[in-house]
């Protein structure tokens, strides 16, 4: 495929923009990403076999299990769940002989579990992860990493202490169009990156959190004290149990939820460690049913690479629901949205520009003569060229599954993963900031290479 060579080459780029674009914007030229290089069946023998547990069998550890049983050599063997009727799904869904119970540490304690997915609300992740990895299991937890700033360094103390493997579940770090971005922009695609504006934002009830209650939730089908774990303790609430998102006590907010996303893919594509200011404002506008998250969030964070990163959630959004990040750099711009990333870029004029109008005819043709002498006309037929290039994954294509297929290779090979415990607490503490800011109204300085706030 013809992507840019690799350092990027300013002329050759300059040359072709010229030939396929005299003047204004040309036709994008479109290139396939190739697939990522699998694992076959074939080459996993059956001592490389890996034994999974879920701990959290909901919306997403369902969809993850799903993924992780499409890479070569995987088996589930036990799922835990505080509602029955989700318990009772998995076993409809993978086999009336799976183990099934409502308390993880159950699955901790049994010797056929080699790896833990760890689907929970976030307030359990690191209890959850934690006690996994003491009990010699190697765990994938789902994203954000943290629900406290304390849970950062008690997650990374432990995959350290014990040695186990620890994957932070923001798949866009394994996304080949995330990696593609990165290349472009070490490569100089854009120039130098200036600014990252990126959205997440929602138009539904289901993308604002208002998930199904099953008709038979009840004290007896649901482990409530379970569920609680270390929140405050509270009379059974069906929709605190189903909704959980909607209430700070066991969610992050929309920061936590979907700005964790754009910290982890900005991160992964820049190189950088993450900011070290944060601004946020928004408001809880539209779902006013009892919860105590905005539903509305704007942040700004700056970063010490030189940039800027604007963050935006809107679930009261009246148009289409939509993810995407824009990178804004002195030569151009790259914008990954769906499953491809699209470069356009604009030469850069050297020449400073006339505003003559208001002087004098005489004056006005005086300026013109000394100016065009200096600097010639770079684009007489109007503006200058924009070149546009896009890079598409092929159909289907999903970055889950090569963020599990990064796990078990990290498990059969104990080699470090793509997202650790320091990224994701880089990740999901940047995120957090915005509610940290949020509540006390004010900037927030952090610290990101120690990971703190400052
Ligand atoms: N990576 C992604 O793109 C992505 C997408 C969606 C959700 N997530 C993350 O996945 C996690 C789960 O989200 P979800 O939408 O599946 O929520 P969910 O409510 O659908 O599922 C959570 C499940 O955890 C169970 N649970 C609660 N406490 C438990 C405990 N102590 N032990 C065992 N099970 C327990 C609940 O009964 C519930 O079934 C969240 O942290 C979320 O941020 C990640």
């Amino acid at each position: 495929m013809p992507f840019f060579p690799l350092p990027f080459d300013r002329r050759s780029f300059l040359r072709s923009v010229g030939l396929l674009s005299a003047a204004g914007l040309t036709a994008p030229r479109l290139h396939a990403l190739a697939g990522a290089t699998e694992e076959s069946a074939a080459q996993v023998s059956s001592n490389d076999r890996i034994r999974l547990a879920l701990v959290g069998a909901g919306g997403q550890g369902q969809y993850d299990t799903s993924v992780a049983l499409q890479v070569p050599g995987v088996e589930l063997v036990a799922v835990a769940d505080c509602y029955q009727g989700r318990l009772d799904h998995c076993r409809e869904r993978w086999g009336a002989s799976l183990f099934t119970t409502r308390d993880y540490r159950e699955i901790l304690a049994r010797s056929d579990v080699d790896a833990v997915l760890v689907a929970t609300p976030d307030h359990w992740h690191k209890q959850a992860a934690i006690d996994a990895m003491h009990a010699g299991k190697d765990v994938y937890c789902e994203k954000p990493m943290i629900h406290l700033y304390a849970d950062g360094p008690q997650m990374i103390e432990a995959a350290h202490s014990t040695g186990r493997i620890l994957q932070i579940g923001s798949q866009r770090v394994s996304s080949m169009i995330y990696a593609k971005a990165r290349d472009l922009l070490a490569s100089g695609a854009i120039g130098k990156l200036n600014m990252v504006t990126a959205h997440w934002d929602r138009n539904s009830s289901i993308g604002a959190w208002n998930y199904t209650i099953p008709l038979d939730a009840s004290p007896e089908t649901c482990d409530w004290s379970r569920f609680l774990g270390t929140a405050p303790q509270i009379p059974f609430s069906s929709e605190q149990f189903f909704q959980w998102r909607k209430w700070k006590a066991y969610g992050s907010g929309v920061a936590g939820d979907l700005f964790v996303h754009l910290f982890s893919g900005t991160h992964f594509i820049t190189g950088a460690k993450g900011p070290t200011r944060a601004m946020a404002t928004g408001g809880l506008r539209f779902w006013k049913d009892g919860r105590n998250v905005p539903d509305v969030m704007l942040a700004l964070f700056d970063y010490p690479e030189g940039f800027n990163l604007s963050l935006r959630v809107n679930f009261v959004d009246g148009g289409q629901e939509n993810e995407g990040l824009v990178f804004t750099g002195s030569e151009g711009t790259m914008i990954i949205s769906g499953n491809a990333v699209t470069v356009s870029r604009t030469p850069r004029e050297t020449a400073p520009g006339l505003t003559v109008g208001t002087f004098t005819e005489a004056m006005q043709r005086q300026i013109r003569k000394q100016y065009f002498t200096r600097y010639p006309l770079q684009h007489p037929a109007g503006p200058p060229p924009v070149a546009l290039d896009r890079y598409a994954a092929p159909d289907g294509y999903s970055d889950s599954y090569d963020h599990f297929a990064n796990f078990f290779h990290a498990v059969r090979t104990r080699t470090p993963v793509v997202e650790d415990a320091v990224f994701g607490f880089r990740a999901a503490g940047a995120a957090l900031l915005s509610n940290v800011s949020y509540e006390r109204d004010s900037i927030v300085h952090w610290d990101p290479v120690a990971m703190k706030i400052v």
